[in-house]
């Protein structure tokens, strides 16, 4: 290529002039996984990502429109961080100010009219069009991009980079399901599946640039029903199998799956993929019957009662997370009772709980039969209670094994390394910084019922 040496100029304050990116990320760790690619997008136009708002050249914020909570925390962070833009003007200096994600999706317009501080709000699914996005705010107009484009966002990603030792894979986006409480499939749009090549190619990048463990993304991982080179439609189960051959891959998470999906591949997967982690996140929402109709979850308590035991008959030390919402519109003191005998039964090793919250649009937000906020208040605080008392006695239990840690990072602590043990449990450790990224083994030493602490075992 023959540059003049105008364009030999450009090119050079381009890279030496990075501007500075600063993303906030609420929500799912789809939303966390969207944001490291909206990331590398932007690396190729100058940014660099940066741990703090100020002086920042793009502000972006990665929300989450699932619960009222979260959405509004979003509009009191605008509030909050539009200092930043307008300290940086006041100094003749310019800052984009963007709103992504499932709000941004929900409320398009809206955004802009709330918070004149915004240039620009685009939802989950036209990430890969930041470049033009961009392109006309620095113009001076404001963007509004909420399409569902019919080109999928990850053929037009740049190659991820470096994510560290536990890298997320997005296999799968969008949802069908329509729970009568949900905001997703309005937010994500439907389900779509990544062909496997796309897949097994991303993971080989991935442990190339230091990955040693690949959890699966998805809304729904499990409904994944992506297209092989040989034209035959694989399940999640096959995907798993062949994600585990990549060499270098060394454990394997996915993450949410739906009851409704769990087939006898993937049920087969757990039996046979030694490298799949013995830890199952699975959504149950409730315990009664009639709850669990009322929220389109197409399935019995006992269907549940009957995976986990299918799941443990195949990986005998497997154990569960889930989430539960109390105060479904007419969930009954008999209905909740319902829900903690199946908490009783099945004995959980984590687990994330939540009021139910009323999104509009959606069918359950019309419903009557409201639940008491206060009769909903105490129903969580005695789920909570004894979900607590499982993974605390969980936890103990684990006093004196020796597990296989991978070190993610440098723990609060100083000289102390943090990392999750194969039963997804937070463990802190004494350890030298070089094992950062290593899988070691680990004897725990004592618990507590969110985390636990451990020494590394030396030969
Ligand atoms: N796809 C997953 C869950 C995605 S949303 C599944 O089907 O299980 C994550 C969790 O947020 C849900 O499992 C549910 O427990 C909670 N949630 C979703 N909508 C909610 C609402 N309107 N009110 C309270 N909690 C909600
Ligand atoms: Fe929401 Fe239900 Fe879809 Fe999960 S399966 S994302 S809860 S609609
Ligand atoms: Fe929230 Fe959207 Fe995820 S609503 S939970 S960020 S899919």
């Amino acid at each position: 290529m023959v540059y003049t040496v105008l364009e030999m100029t450009q090119n050079v304050q381009e890279k030496t002039q990075q501007k500075k990116l600063y993303i906030k990320t609420w929500g799912c760790q789809m939303n966390v996984y969207d944001s490291s690619r909206m990331a590398d997008i932007l690396r190729p136009l100058g940014y660099a990502q940066v741990d703090v708002p100020e002086d920042a050249d793009m502000m972006i914020l990665n929300t989450c429109h699932i619960r009222e909570k979260a959405t509004d925390k979003v509009f009191s962070e605008i509030g909050r961080l539009k200092e930043h833009k307008k300290a940086k003007e006041a100094k003749g200096g310019q800052m984009l100010m963007a709103v992504a994600g499932c709000v941004a999706q929900a409320e398009g317009d809206f955004i802009l009219q709330r918070a004149p501080v915004i240039d620009m709000v685009f939802g989950p699914q036209t990430y890969h069009e930041l470049p033009e996005m961009v392109l006309k705010a620095n113009g001076n107009e404001r963007v509004v991009n909420t399409e569902f484009p019919t080109i999928s966002k990850f053929d037009n990603f740049p190659e991820q980079q470096n994510q560290g030792a536990a890298a997320f894979l997005s296999i799968q986006e969008g949802c069908d399901k329509f729970c009568t409480f949900c905001v997703v499939p309005y937010t994500r749009g439907a389900e779509y599946s990544r062909p496997v090549d796309k897949i097994v190619e991303e993971a080989r990048q991935l442990v190339d640039q230091g990955a040693k463990e690949i959890t699966l993304l998805g809304q729904n991982v499990n409904a994944y029903h992506g297209e092989n080179t040989d034209g035959k439609v694989w399940g999640l189960g096959r995907l798993i199998e062949a994600v585990a051959e990549v060499k270098g891959v060394e454990q394997i998470r996915y993450t949410t799956s739906h009851p409704r999906d769990v087939d006898d591949e993937l049920i087969a997967a757990h039996r046979d993929v030694e490298k799949l982690a013995p830890f199952l996140h699975l959504p149950v929402q409730s315990g009664s019957d009639k709850i669990l109709k009322a929220m389109n979850r197409k399935h019995t308590s006992d269907r549940y009662r009957e995976i986990i035991a299918d799941m443990r008959k195949a990986r005998s030390d497997i154990v569960f997370s889930s989430d539960f919402i109390v105060g479904f519109p007419g969930e009954t003191d008999q209905d909740h009772e319902d829900t903690i005998q199946l908490i009783r039964d099945v004995v959980f090793a984590s687990a994330y709980s939540f009021k139910y919250s009323a999104r509009p649009g959606t069918p359950a937000a019309n419903m009557s039969n409201l639940v008491r906020p206060d009769v909903a208040s105490a129903r969580l605080a005695e789920l909570q209670d004894l979900i607590t008392e499982q993974y605390f006695d969980f936890n103990k239990s684990s006093v004196g094994k020796t597990m296989r840690v991978l070190f993610e990072r440098t723990g609060k602590k100083e000289g102390q390394l943090q990392g999750r043990t194969p039963f997804y449990q937070a463990i802190n450790v004494p350890a030298n910084e070089r094992l950062l990224g290593e899988f070691v083994d680990v004897k725990v030493t004592s618990a507590t019922a969110n985390a636990l602490v451990g020494e590394v075992v030396t030969i």
